[in-house]
């Protein structure tokens, strides 16, 4: 099996050395400044567990020596704004054949990319795991990424090939199954996440100051997301926003930071000012779906403005 990994950042990493552990050949495709790195190898480790060194069998950064080669699947593991610019619709064309894996939240993601890829050939799947570059601020130890899966959380995948890549990611350590509809559960996920990113941010990366002052803006946006998902995607969001209640999401930063093994708040500062535009993104593509369609978007668009004035 010839897998290549597109974008060898935390994710990049933490799939291509489990996959390479369950006995996958794992290429990298990366931006020339990451060459070094990847050639050096990457230090992954599982919470818990002894680091291991990965190092790819390939180092790629031009799509013509992808062309070169045979590729069974190639996994796209960058941000989802990434998927914008003019990169991919080369690469792909230059992997035919392979299966694609599609990792990015965007809720106009999967449309992209049936753009340059089949169905039978295109894979969705849905990150569970929290990972990160190691020491995070504040904390002292080696460089290496670390990951943590969540429990009972094991990474989701549909598609033709989902049952096999689930089993294959598996192979190598991370948690995963196939499951009917990761487009839907991912895009109730991004709508309930992200907003409470967004309010996170806004109250300085504190659970504190945001229970004192960000819940009912949180949980009103996430409300008006998770309408607009369900808008899009022709489903109703059932229960999913009856639950957005600002005493819930106060428990969930009250319990989380007591199951996770890595200070939640430096993580989510440090993992979401990386994908900041990715957050940006998701916010203006609701609001964007939503007035289309004469939906709320008042606290999104709230939300929204509060980040671009903090730019
Ligand atoms: N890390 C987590 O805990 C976690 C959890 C759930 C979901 N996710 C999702 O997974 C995705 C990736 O997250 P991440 O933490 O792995 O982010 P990351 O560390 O920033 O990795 C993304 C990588 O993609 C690279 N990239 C972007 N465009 C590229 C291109 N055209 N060619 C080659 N490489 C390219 C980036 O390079 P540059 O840095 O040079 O741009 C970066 O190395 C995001 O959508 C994120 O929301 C992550």
């Amino acid at each position: 099996m010839k897998t290549l990994i597109v974008g060898a950042g935390a994710v990049g990493q933490i799939y291509g050395a489990s996959l390479a552990k369950g006995g996958q050949e794992v290429s990298v495709y990366v931006r020339p400044r990451w060459v070094p790195l990847a050639l050096e190898g990457y230090p992954v480790r599982r919470h818990g567990a002894a680091t291991g060194l990965w190092r790819p069998a390939g180092v790629f950064t031009r799509v013509e020596e992808l062309a070169a080669r045979r590729w069974d699947r190639v996994w796209i593991c960058t941000a989802s704004p990434a998927l914008r610019e003019p990169w991919l619709p080369e690469l792909l064309a230059a992997v035919p054949g392979a299966s694609i894996v599609l990792l990015t939240p965007g809720l106009h993601d999967r449309e992209l990319l049936l753009e340059h890829v089949p169905a039978a050939r295109l894979n969705l799947g849905m990150i569970t795991l929290m990972g990160w570059s190691s020491p995070l601020p504040g904390e002292q130890g080696p460089k290496e990424t670390l990951w943590w899966p969540p429990p009972l959380s094991p990474a989701l995948f549909e598609g033709p090939e989902a049952e096999a890549l689930a089993a294959e990611l598996a192979a190598g350590g991370v948690p995963a199954k196939a499951t009917a509809d990761v487009a839907w559960t991912a895009g109730l996920g991004s709508a309930g996440l992200i907003p409470a990113i967004a309010a996170l941010e806004l109250a300085g990366w504190r659970f504190d100051t945001l229970r004192a002052e960000g819940l009912p803006r949180l949980c009103a946006a996430a409300v008006e997301a998770m309408n607009v998902v369900g808008a899009v995607r022709g489903k109703s969001p059932g229960l999913a926003p009856s639950l957005l209640r600002p005493w819930i999401v106060g428990l969930i930063t009250r319990l989380a930071p007591l199951v996770a093994p890595v200070n939640m708040e430096v993580y989510l500062c440090a993992h979401f000012s990386k994908v900041r535009p990715q957050t940006l993104a998701g916010l203006s593509t609701w609001i964007e779906d939503g007035e289309a369609r004469g939906l709320p978007t008042t606290a999104l668009r709230e939300l929204l403005r509060g980040l671009s004035a903090a730019s």
